[in-house]
């Protein structure tokens, strides 16, 4: 892989994925980061890879739904592999207002497998990063493998499983050298606020409400960004063509002990000034529609056939991120206030 391709690397998957491959990997090549810079695209986050890289790392502000620009990006750049990260990923956000899902999830990905069809002798792989949402709810028992069937409840796991069916149909058609992963929940440092662990831990410190949804016993199976990296890039040098893989972490929790644990972690090391617990600031409030009750990751095939497992556990993983959040108070002030976001017009229009 000479000249990979990395879509939606300024988000918070992403910019562990590129900040992992050329600081810690062995990987040789160069990355040409695409992203549209939606709310939940920072570049500042990689100022540093711009940086420290400028041979191996390219940023081009681009939407996957353009195929003009997105043709002229694989040729311009030799692109021979691609790992697709671009999409809209925030439940709550696709329940009101689904369009951008539709069209960033199902149509972008459909235009980045259009430019690989037509350059199909020069490509080494297409992998496609996915969710573990396709598959739907669970009960009590079981877990997910990659034989589930898909069921997805929101529009955003919608539009993801239509885009795992388009990535699967092309190399059955065309035949497409690609893999999917299929991940969960993940968490670390660089995640939007919007999701449950960064907002928890911001409204945690300040002393403001934690909403939990419905009764609070929905349960993720939580896996730290890192790890989900690593995932990643064993399957783009190792995975079978065609295969798709589960990716999970061993870290079942229900959502109010999740925010239990977090308040718990934060009183030890952060006291409220008026010295009050902060599970005192806990709120059910009203449940999101469709909300999946429980999602576990059976990851055996990615153990046995690949051997990669996950090192965090979810505690470690926790106290890392609070850590994160603490020492990085610049950046979430600059993605709450928005600055983030005049700073980008000002370098990228
Ligand atoms: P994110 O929302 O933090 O980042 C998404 C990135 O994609 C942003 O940088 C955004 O600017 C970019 N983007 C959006 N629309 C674009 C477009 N039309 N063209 C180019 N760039 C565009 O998301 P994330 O949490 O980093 O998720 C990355 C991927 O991983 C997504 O495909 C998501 O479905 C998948 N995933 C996420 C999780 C999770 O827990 N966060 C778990 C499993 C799978
Ligand atoms: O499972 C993988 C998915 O995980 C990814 O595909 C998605 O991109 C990612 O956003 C995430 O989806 P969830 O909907 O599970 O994540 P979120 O952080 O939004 O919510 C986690 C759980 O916490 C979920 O059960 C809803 C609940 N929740 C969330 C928020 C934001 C609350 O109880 N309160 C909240 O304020």
């Amino acid at each position: 892989m000479k000249n990979l391709l990395v879509t939606g690397g300024c988000g918070f998957i992403g910019t562990c994925f590129i900040q992992y491959l050329l600081e810690e990997s062995d990987f040789t090549g160069r990355i040409v980061n695409v992203d549209k810079l939606t709310y939940a695209g920072n570049p500042e986050n990689l100022i540093d890879i711009e940086k420290d890289f400028p041979q191996q790392y390219v940023f081009v502000k681009g939407d996957i739904c353009d195929a003009g620009k997105m043709a002229w990006i694989f040729d311009e750049y030799g692109i021979d592999s691609v790992c697709h990260f671009a999409a809209e990923s925030h439940v709550d956000r696709s329940i009101v207002s689904p369009d951008a899902f539709i069209q960033t999830n199902i149509m972008g990905t459909f235009n980045l497998l259009e430019c690989s069809r037509s350059r199909l002798k020069d490509l080494i792989r297409f992998h496609h990063i996915s969710t573990d949402e396709v598959y739907g709810s669970l009960g009590r028992e079981g877990y997910f493998t990659e034989e589930t069937p898909y069921k997805p409840n929101s529009p955003y796991s919608a539009s993801k499983a239509s885009s795992d069916h388009l990535v699967r149909a092309y190399h059955k058609t065309y035949g497409l050298p690609m893999t999917i992963s299929n991940c969960s929940n993940n968490y670390g440092p660089y995640q939007f606020p919007e999701k449950l662990i960064p907002l928890i831990i911001l409204n945690a410190l300040e002393g403001k409400n934690l909403p939990v949804y419905g009764d609070g016993l929905h349960v993720r199976d939580w896996l730290f960004v890192r790890d989900h990296c690593t995932a990643i890039w064993t399957i783009m040098k190792k995975g079978k063509m065609g295969e798709t893989y589960n990716i999970g972490g061993s870290n079942e929790m229900e959502n109010l002990k999740l925010v239990e644990m977090i308040c718990d972690i934060l009183d030890e090391t952060n006291r409220l000034d008026d010295h009050r617990s902060r599970r005192e600031l806990i709120r059910f409030v009203k449940d999101r529609p469709g909300h999946d009750r429980r999602y576990a990751i059976d990851f055996t095939k990615l153990n046995q056939e690949l051997n990669w497992r996950p090192e965090a556990s979810l505690e470690t993983g926790i106290r890392e991120t609070i850590r994160w959040y603490l020492d990085n108070r610049r950046w979430v002030e600059r993605v709450r206030s928005g600055e983030y976001q005049t700073w980008i017009k000002t370098h990228y229009t």
